[in-house]
């Protein structure tokens, strides 16, 4: 098996699938096989814990985080991934509208 050059996670978290995260793991998985692409993987990740900084923030839902780039997006819904792949996956360009943290290792 050859190295994957992204990870993908899909915040599948109770607050994320009450927004429709499903759907978002589900259309970013048509996307990468309706492109091509390869060398790129998606999993369900458990909550992030940005829901929980405060009330407000389950507003930002659901949350999708890149890696390594450690680019995690917010409130992005399965409209927005054909934006995410076409600009961060294949140029690796972030999506500022849809940016909500870059992990500092
Ligand atoms: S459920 Fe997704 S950040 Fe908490």
């Amino acid at each position: 098996m050859k190295p994957y050059k992204k990870h993908i996670f899909v915040c599948t978290g109770k607050s994320c699938i009450a927004k429709g995260s499903e759907d978002v793991l589900k259309r970013l998985r048509e996307k990468i096989d309706e492109d091509g692409i390869t060398g790129v993987k998606t999993s369900k990740g458990g909550c992030f814990g940005v829901c929980k900084e405060t009330a407000e923030n389950a507003d930002l839902c659901p949350v999708v985080a890149v890696y390594p780039e450690g680019i995690w997006y917010e409130r992005v819904d399965a409209g927005n991934i054909s934006e995410i792949v076409d600009e961060h996956i294949k140029k690796g360009k972030v999506v500022e509208r849809l940016f909500h943290y870059k992990l500092e290792p």
